[in-house]
């Protein structure tokens, strides 16, 4: 079955700078190489979802300058419908300056501009599609009061939905009651906290407030934890060489969303959103380096 996916989210153009190391507060480094890409978590997840196979709809808004062209082009390429996405005349699409070092890490600094405009109409326009969907997938890089609205949104009409809770902070957690899914990474889950935590589990069942949901929380090389108020389950990821992290998280949610919305068991979808993200470090760039579906498949079909 084809997975119907609705991302509501953000699309930023990436300016990526590889360099050896990071460079200390008031430190000036030599970078090896830069490039400019597709990137903003939305999108990247839209565009992981679309090349596993999935019908994808985005929401968002992009600005009045040639970085939108960016994004239509990587939309068109994989078939995402942009019917949705509206064009502020008078804002800069967003942008996010990262950088690389060699050991794949990343640190990002996101300048939202226009996905900072998106509206509860937007959503409301898209109601259709919404009803339409299996699953509802949104982040915190856009206008805030978007979030809650779209999961609400999404609730009314009986469709599944994963908060990525990221960027975090403190105001999360009203979008967090209602959500069915809560993807934090280790850093997200600290900041939800209030800061320091003791341990994952402790941590990721504090913000579940219904019985019905459930916490993955993702551990980078180790892989990610399942956390239900009843129980709790490390699913292991693939070993692989990182080049660059950027958009491991968004292809891990694109891949969840698909696995559980093609029916799979969420301990498989996990398998499959693992292998997915594994795949997605091994090359540079955020929506440039989303796996394609067979090449998934091989790596964790192959594992079996
Ligand atoms: O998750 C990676 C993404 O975060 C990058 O593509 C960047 O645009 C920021 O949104």
């Amino acid at each position: 079955m084809t997975a119907k996916i609705v991302v509501v989210g953000s699309f930023n153009a990436d300016l990526v700078s590889y360099m050896e190391r990071m460079p200390r507060p008031g430190e000036t480094v030599h970078g090896e190489r830069f490039a400019t890409g597709a990137g903003g978590k939305g999108s990247n997840q839209a565009v992981a979802a679309a090349r596993l196979g999935a019908d994808v709809t985005f929401i968002g808004r992009v600005g009045n300058d040639v970085f939108a062209e960016l994004a239509y082009e990587i939309w068109d390429a994989e078939g995402i419908n942009r019917q949705f996405v509206k064009r502020d005349r008078d804002v800069a699409t967003g942008v996010a300056p990262i950088l690389v070092d060699s050991s794949g890490e990343n640190m990002i600094v996101v300048v939202l501009g226009a996905n900072l405009r998106l509206r509860q109409s937007d959503i409301d326009a898209a109601r259709a599609v919404i009803a339409e969907a299996d699953m509802l997938l949104i982040q915190r890089e856009v206008n805030l009061d978007i979030v809650p609205y779209a999961l609400g949104t999404a609730k009314e009409l009986g469709v599944a939905t994963i908060l990525n809770p990221a960027p975090a902070d403190g105001a999360s957690r009203e979008s967090i009651k209602l959500a069915d899914f809560l993807t934090p990474n280790e850093i997200e889950l600290q900041t939800l906290n209030g800061g320091e935590f003791a341990d994952v589990d402790s941590a990721a069942r504090s913000l579940l407030t219904r019985a019905d949901q459930t916490a993955v929380v993702t551990l980078g090389a180790q892989g990610a934890r399942i956390v239900t108020p009843a129980e709790t389950q490390l699913i292991p990821t693939f070993a692989v060489d990182a080049v660059d992290t950027t958009g491991a998280g968004d292809t891990f949610n694109a891949a969840l969303a698909v696995g559980l919305s093609e029916g799979m068991a969420l301990p498989k979808a996990i398998r499959f959103a693992n292998a997915a993200a594994a795949l997605c470090v091994t090359k540079p760039g955020a929506a440039d380096s989303a796996p394609r579906r067979e090449d998934v498949d091989a790596l964790y079909l192959g594992a079996k």
